[in-house]
């Protein structure tokens, strides 16, 4: 007869999980927003039923043709990245504990939470996608082939199905999605596109409301059970935050098209080693890392290697050297 192992610490995991069930149920009501009081799409879109929309679609090329090449390829990168958010919603929904009774119907707190969640994120690769292409300067043959194939490959950000290490990679990447979005937006300023600026603006600001509420969860993980959080935490870490447009050029004509993306955010300011540093550090001081008492072994010495860690990564961002010259993509 094979022998089932079992995984303590992930059956623990996932009993604490079940007790945040109504704080989440909650954030649901209280942190996401209603479908008629969100802001949409079309809110910052041209209105076809407007007989002077074409001077309308014209103004906004104006305004698109400052935007430097290298930015519109972040933004498209960006894009790409909140379109494949499929992935996401199925990611999440397959962690342990989450939804228990397998079903999109369920009444738990955290299924109801990740539906809202990526109902909000939706509109954020929506009116990305319809601006870009507005905007006359994407080929958008290529864009859309990079999301079939993104769609296609799946996403691992190295979680395993341990909802503790999700938190803290949904922690990170709200937060590093925010801060890709609020430096677009100020380089779109730079470049005299207001709207996109705004554009910009708002979805960062999404992004910073989903981001408190992963940060919350996750603290009351760390309440709850502290030794457990804490080496979430160092797992999640160690195997390093993977993007989650990492597999967008894999088995693709261009497999070098995520690295050749991020080089360019890199370069021009959009997301770089340092973000990613002063994310770990930001993280760090939210949890109270280096105050947390109390820690079993283990934990501990995850504490050590978590309280130098933003150091570390800072010095190896000031080493790191910007690429001289950056690949583009999806442009025409
Ligand atoms: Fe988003
Ligand atoms: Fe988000």
């Amino acid at each position: 007869m094979k022998s089932v192992e079992i995984n303590y610490e992930l059956e623990k995991n996932m009993e604490v999980i079940s007790q945040l069930d109504d704080l989440v149920g909650d954030a649901v009501d209280n942190v996401l927003v209603d479908p008629d009081e969100c802001w949409q799409p079309s809110d910052f879109l041209p209105d076809f039923h407007n007989p002077e929309v074409f001077e309308e679609v014209k103004l906004l090329q104006k305004r698109a043709e400052g935007i430097p090449d290298t930015v519109l390829t972040s933004l498209v990168g960006n894009m790409i990245t909140e379109e494949a958010l499929p992935s996401y919603q199925t990611y999440f929904n397959l962690l342990e504990g989450i939804n228990e009774e397998r079903s999109l119907l369920s009444p738990s707190g955290w299924v109801r939470w990740s539906k809202a969640w990526t109902a909000e994120e939706n509109r954020h690769g929506d009116l990305l996608n319809k601006y870009l292409y507005l905007t006359g300067r994407v080929d958008m043959k290529a864009v859309e082939q990079t999301i079939h194939r993104l769609l296609s490959n799946g996403f691992d950000p190295k979680s395993e199905s341990d909802p503790y290490q999700a938190m803290i990679y949904t922690s990170f990447q709200e937060r590093a999605t925010k801060i890709s979005h609020v430096n677009t937006g100020k380089l779109a300023d730079k470049a005299g596109d207001y709207v996109l600026s705004r554009i910009c603006k708002t979805i960062a600001g999404d992004e910073a409301r989903h981001e408190k509420a992963y940060k919350s969860f996750m603290a009351k993980i760390f309440e709850i059970d502290p030794s457990g959080a804490m080496v979430a935490f160092e797992k999640m870490m160690r195997k390093q935050i993977v993007m989650p447009a990492v597999l967008m050029g894999e088995g693709g004509k261009r497999e070098s098209l995520y690295r050749d993306f991020s080089e360019i955010t890199q370069k021009v300011g959009i997301y770089t080693g340092w973000d990613y540093a002063r994310i770990i550090q930001h993280l760090v001081d939210y949890w109270k890392i280096e105050a947390v008492t109390g820690l079993n072994d283990m934990a501990s010495k995850a504490q050590d290697y978590l309280s130098n860690l933003a150091d570390r990564y800072m010095r190896l961002a000031d080493r790191m050297k910007a690429p001289d010259e950056v690949k583009l993509a999806w442009l025409k």
